[in-house]
């Protein structure tokens, strides 16, 4: 992983810009056990929103209870709203919500194969999603535009690959076919988890451009998780941290990465910087780990890992859930130069 760079390339979305998904309150538990707690997330047309956090943070369990993903044994409570969509997509039955996926919101998740059905031909598994939601089209308009898809995500040969099957493909170009696929209905909101952690470094940059291109290209937003704070710097405006099932920070990226005011977040950023080392010479990572199934002190959820934490932190969370990036903060906040030098 290499260091943020300070300078988010990403345009600002204008505040006026319509909502796309209000996520408010959003908990996720198994067996009574929270996983996820409290999540508020905000995302406008034409916003890119990163999602960071270690191993176990609960960022995919948000990101499925969004798309109605989560398994059976998993409950979420909240609310999960999307533009244009009339009923919360919490407690939607599977019939509604799989009007809503595929057209309204797409995902692309770490594997391509476990999205991809190794027996059909991939023109057919492009066009599948156009004619489920178009019912007005028929077969011939739906092959020629998955070939045009198959396109525009850079396949060479489209309308010979259309006839050809996935094992037939490299790992780079199966994520493009997926993203072809999610893409198919111009989507309002593109979740993308760890879509380029599994590919081969050389093609990650790639695959990255395009699926920026092709929401950029629909105006659509995104949520893109990964564990790569560069790859949220290069394509993200906002970005929301998350531990121990919480969002503990949120902001612009550029605030987030150069001014952090959680101590985790400060730790992150500094475990991300391999330049950082401290006075003997080691890397600068967050000591321990997150605690695995839903076993988080009470207070702030941090706190058993953070060097800073006094008997104020064990009493109560230091933040509070009351809107897109509102009331995130730390008892004991550190400036910018001194998250420097701790990590
Ligand atoms: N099906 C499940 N049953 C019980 N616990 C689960 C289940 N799925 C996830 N968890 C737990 O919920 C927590 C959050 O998991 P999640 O997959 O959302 O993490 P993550 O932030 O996506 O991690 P990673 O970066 O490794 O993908 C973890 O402690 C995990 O063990
Ligand atoms: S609230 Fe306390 S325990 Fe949590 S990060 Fe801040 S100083 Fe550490
Ligand atoms: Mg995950």
């Amino acid at each position: 992983m290499t260091a943020p760079t300070t300078g988010a390339t990403a345009a600002t979305t204008p505040p006026e810009a319509e909502e796309v998904l209000t996520v408010r309150g959003l908990s996720v538990a198994v067996n009574d056990v929270g996983l996820v707690q409290d999540v508020d997330l905000t995302i406008r047309r034409g916003e890119r929103v990163g999602l960071i956090g270690e191993s176990g943070s609960g960022k995919s369990l948000t990101a499925l209870s969004i798309m109605g993903l989560l398994p059976e044994d998993i409950t979420a409570t909240g609310s999960v709203r999307l533009a244009g969509v009339e009923h919360d997509l919490i407690g939607a039955d599977e019939s509604r919500m799989s009007r809503v996926r595929g057209k309204d919101i797409a995902m692309v998740f770490q594997e391509p194969m476990t999205a991809l059905n190794p027996t059909m031909k991939v023109g057919r598994q492009v066009a599948e999603p156009l004619l489920i939601h178009r019912t007005r089209l028929d077969r011939a308009s739906a092959h020629a535009a998955a070939v045009d898809l198959l396109d525009q995500v850079g396949i060479p040969d489209p309308a010979a690959a259309a006839q050809a099957y996935p094992h037939q493909f490299s790992g780079g170009q199966r994520q493009r076919i997926v993203l072809a696929i999610a893409l198919a209905n111009d989507p309002a909101l593109l979740v993308c988890d760890e879509p380029t952690t599994a590919l081969d470094v050389t093609v990650q940059a790639k695959v990255l451009d395009l699926i920026v291109r092709g929401v950029e290209e629909r105006d659509a937003a995104m949520l893109f998780i990964t564990h790569d704070l560069a790859v949220v710097a290069t394509a993200c405006e906002r970005v929301l941290v998350m531990y121990g099932g919480r969002v503990v920070e949120a902001g612009p990226v550029q605030d987030v990465f150069t001014r952090p005011r959680h101590r985790y977040t400060q730790g992150l950023i500094g475990a991300s910087n391999l330049a950082l080392v401290d006075e003997n010479g080691r890397l600068s990572t967050i000591a321990g780990s997150v605690p695995g199934g839903g076993q988080f002190p009470a207070g702030c959820v941090f706190r058993t890992r953070c060097p800073q934490a006094t008997q104020e932190c064990a009493e109560r969370p230091p933040w509070t859930s009351t809107g897109p990036d509102a009331g995130y903060a730390c008892f004991h906040p550190t400036s910018p130069e001194e998250v420097v030098s701790h990590g």
